[in-house]
């Protein structure tokens, strides 16, 4: 993104706020709640975490060069969504009061959000959303975001968070079941030995299974292929 010269001399002071984001990240925990838009690396039954949007979180290079951003989001991709889902937005100026802080709480969940120093027209460096999940689950892990609007109309995006389901090492999270208990089945490349693990980046096909006491074959349960031409097929469950 190209920045005006009148914009780069508004911009001087940030530089040094990211490098020591960066800086931040030996300590993680400290890292966690000024750099990344989570303030945890993993979510499971009845825990809580806090998603946060300012101007930290984006990329240097992406900080707005005006001294201002008209709106400030926060959305979310959980796994099992196609789409990024908007959780809360923020614009200070609209001209109806409605359109200024703006939740999109699902029903019976509980959620706290807060909207706040966005009021002034030097607002950049001190807007920021507060978003504190009291209830969150597993159904909670997925991809995280902000983004934010600046004054010429351009939508620019923070790095996604990936925000994991607790059930580090461990395909299945519990040990056993009674009856009527829920569980979590999970797959990602911590499920498998190093030297399964595919040298390149890219995963094109993850698929679970499970063979049940007395049958004597494995059945899919999921299967995951994100780069399939037909969209219907890319997420196949049972
Ligand atoms: C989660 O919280 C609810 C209500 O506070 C409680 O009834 C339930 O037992 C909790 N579940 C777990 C797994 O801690
Ligand atoms: C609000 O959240 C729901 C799911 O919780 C989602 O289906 C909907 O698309 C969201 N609205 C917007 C504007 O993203």
């Amino acid at each position: 993104m190209k920045h005006t010269h009148v914009a780069h001399h508004n911009m001087r002071s940030i530089p040094q706020r990211i490098n020591s984001c960066f800086l931040l990240t030996v300590y993680s925990w400290i890292a966690l709640s000024t750099c990344h838009v989570v303030d945890r690396f993993s979510v499971g039954q009845n825990e809580s975490f806090t998603v946060r949007c300012t101007i930290q979180k984006f990329r240097t290079e992406d900080y707005p060069g005006s001294p201002y951003v008209v709106t400030l989001a926060a959305e979310r991709r959980p796994t099992w969504e196609e789409n990024f889902q908007l959780m809360a937005k923020y614009s200070p100026f609209a001209p109806l009061e409605e359109y200024k802080k703006v939740t999109n709480l699902t029903y019976r969940r509980n959620w706290n959000f807060q909207f706040l120093n966005g009021d002034s027209f030097d607002n950049r460096d001190k807007i920021r959303i507060v978003i504190v999940v009291n209830d969150g689950n597993y159904k909670d892990a997925g991809l995280y975001r902000c983004y934010y609007v600046d004054p010429l109309n351009r939508k620019i995006y923070s790095d996604n968070f990936f925000l994991r389901a607790y059930a580090q090492g461990r395909i299945v999270n519990m040990g056993s079941i009674g009856p009527g208990d829920s569980f979590i089945v999970q797959c990602d490349r911590n499920k498998f030995q190093r030297p399964g693990l595919p040298k390149s980046p890219l995963m094109e096909d993850l698929m679970v299974e499970r063979k049940i006491d007395g049958s004597d074959a494995y059945t899919t349960m999921a299967r995951f292929r994100p780069f399939l031409d037909k969209i219907p097929n890319r997420r196949v469950t049972v």
